[in-house]
């Protein structure tokens, strides 16, 4: 939800920012910019993506050693080349780049228009700008006091960057509610949206905190403040990805090498929790808050899109297994709807960015509300893992593609874990379930490699419906969740309409939309709804529909009545959705590469949307 990157020293600043914004592109590829100080501020904005700007840039000076730039994710005003971030002031003197929503830039607006100002685009960002500005008129602040007085006029989140022709070599930085990132080199700082890229620069970093500014000066250095202007010591960290995680690896796309990791993302989120020789669950991040969980009347999930389905398999796999009630709901309509919540709730958030702001709006109001909060992210550092009480990383690594797929896994691994340590605790599991549990849940690694194969017979089906109009996906029990997940891949990347219903509920309404053209994806891997899920491909097939089933290796029956049948290996069901998911992110991927999509970058979506 728009990407922004900063840097202040002695190399040159051009290919820093570029590099930095292709990094970011995942966040938003509506529009890119820079701005760069050097004596006077050059300013180079276009539509699209990052190569466009590059293009755009070729012959034209870029030299200066301090400079911002930008990658937009469009909220207010349309995406084109006037609307690009960096905006300016109206004397032209200052630049800024924002992340968030100047939530009363309307009212700003016309009170600056009233004392002259005249804007040029129709964004809540140039307000912010002329805002500063007409603060160092009337009071001929340096840019740090008037950005903060500017901030704390204004309502709605922001991560913001700020240069003037009048203070060279020297950046200003602030955050609410969207993520800032100070990374500090030799002599030279960054900032940025998130980690990416700062790495390949240095690997100390300082999270900044809601309502802190960050004051980037090359000879002065590194001043942290919060907006009523308190200094604050800077907390530095070391960043644990490294660059090599950040590349394609030899992959066409992001997509495809982070479903081809999954394997070993989802040992990684086992690594250290899972011991199979002493039959232990250890989780280390939420220990203090395991009684909570044990006593918990209610849990509550709160998260958004793919994070929001590995929510749904987290119900079942609590409630099945350790027996507490648990409510999913989606982050944005639980933070407006005015919900119950108690002292003795535990609310849980899923978010891969940990930067989701319905996710954290939810979070906060549980806590004010007094329930535990507790994070299953996959960013360290991120906002999310930094307000709860405590929390798990899935550690599946960076996921750079915008459709989450080894996120995915990573959370249901999570999930799984959590759910067997509960059950163990409460003893709601007999001990001989619970270590089968555990040995599947060990070697679910080796079972997604042999599930990753089917990637061959997954192109082929591709190719057969890469024309069709629209998708349904059917599921019962743990592969419910996974309908919809798959329908919301193939909708994300292939801009195919397709749909994910449980299976049974497919006759009070779906039924209708059944003909010779509707491919329908059924779920059959569930030991408890086979008979079931059999009698709803027959409803399918009785009406024409073109059936891709998902089944297990030792299936027999499915196979004389779908078209095409793929055949995930066996495990046990709860671990089911963990295998199931793999052939549908396939499935998506290959159909959406045939249709020339962007797999990448789909069109109007974002990784990180932290805007509400
Ligand atoms: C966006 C992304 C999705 C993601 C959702 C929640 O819509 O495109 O892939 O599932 O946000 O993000 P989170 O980071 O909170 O998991």
């Amino acid at each position: 939800m728009c990407g922004i990157v900063g840097y202040v020293g002695h190399q040159p600043v051009f290919p820093i920012l570029m590099k930095g914004l292709q990094r970011l592109e995942y966040r938003g590829y509506d529009s890119t910019g820079v701005a760069i100080l050097n004596g006077d501020l050059k300013i180079y904005k276009q539509k699209g993506k990052v190569k466009a700007l590059g293009k755009f840039v070729e012959g034209k000076a870029v030299e200066g050693t301090t400079g911002m730039g930008h990658t937009r994710w469009a909220t207010h005003g349309a995406p084109n080349n006037i609307n690009a971030h960096p905006h300016t002031s109206g004397n032209g003197k200052l630049a800024l780049i924002h992340n968030g929503i100047i939530e009363n830039y309307a009212v700003l607006k016309k009170e600056l228009e009233g004392r002259g100002h005249v804007f040029q685009t129709e964004t809540d960002t140039e307000v912010l700008v002329h805002f500063i500005e007409e603060i160092q008129t009337l009071i001929k602040a340096p840019l740090e006091q008037a950005v903060r007085i500017a901030l704390q006029g204004v309502i709605g989140a922001y991560a913001i960057v700020v240069a003037s022709i009048d203070e060279p070599g020297r950046l200003v930085a602030a955050r609410k509610s969207s993520p800032l990132v100070v990374g500090i080199g030799e002599g030279e700082y960054f900032l940025a949206s998130d980690a990416t890229p700062i790495i390949e620069h240095t690997r100390k970093v300082v999270y900044l905190k809601d309502e802190e500014m960050a004051v980037l000066d090359l000879n002065e250095g590194l001043t942290i403040k919060t907006i009523d202007n308190q200094i604050q010591t800077p907390v530095v960290e070391e960043l644990m990805w490294n660059l090599e995680m950040l590349e394609k690896g030899g992959y066409d796309h992001f997509m495809l090498k982070e479903i081809n990791e999954q394997s070993k993302s989802i040992h990684d989120s086992m690594r250290g929790r899972l011991n199979i020789d002493k039959n232990l669950i250890m989780l280390g991040g939420i220990k203090d808050y395991e009684q909570k969980l044990v006593n918990a009347k209610r849990i509550i999930i709160v998260a958004c899109g793919t994070s929001w389905h590995a929510g749904l398999v987290g119900e079942y796999l609590f409630e099945d297994l350790a027996r507490i009630p648990v409510e999913v709901e989606y982050a944005s309509e639980f933070r407006y709807r005015n919900p119950i919540i108690n002292e003795d709730d535990v609310v849980i958030a899923i978010s891969q960015s940990g930067e989701t702001a319905d996710t954290l709006a939810a979070l906060e109001l549980a806590k004010s509300k007094g329930a535990t909060i507790l994070g299953i992210c996959n960013v360290v550092g991120s906002t999310i893992s930094r307000v709860t009480d405590a929390g798990i990383y899935t550690h599946a690594g960076p996921e750079i593609g915008v459709a989450s797929t080894k996120a995915f896994t990573a959370q249901l691994t999570i999930l799984t874990l959590m759910a067997l340590r509960l059950a163990q605790q409460k003893g709601t599991i007999p001990e001989a379930r619970y270590h089968q549990l555990l040995t599947e849940l060990e070697q679910i690694p080796t079972k997604v490699e042999q599930a990753l194969k089917l990637e061959e017979q997954l192109e082929f089906i591709a190719g057969e419906f890469k024309d069709v109009h629209h998708f349904l996906y059917l599921g019962r029990g743990y592969n419910f969740p996974v309908a919809l997940e798959g329908a919301l891949k193939l909708k994300e990347i292939s801009y195919i309409h397709a749909e994910g219903y449980p299976a049974a509920e497919m006759k009070h309404g779906p039924i209708a939309l059944i003909d010779e053209q509707m491919p329908v994806v059924v779920m059959a891997t569930n030991e408890s709804a086979y008979e079931k899920i059999v009698s709803n491909i027959q409803e399918v097939k009785a009406r024409g529909g073109r059936i891709i089933a998902i089944t297990t290796e030792k299936d027999t029956i499915i196979e004389g009545l779908a078209e095409f049948v793929v055949k995930i290996p066996e495990t046990a069901e709860p671990l089911t959705p963990i295998l199931s998911t793999i052939p549908l992110q396939l499935l998506a991927y290959h159909i959406a590469l045939m249709r020339g999509c962007n797999v990448d970058q789909p069109r109007n979506l974002a990784k990180s949307v932290t805007v509400e």
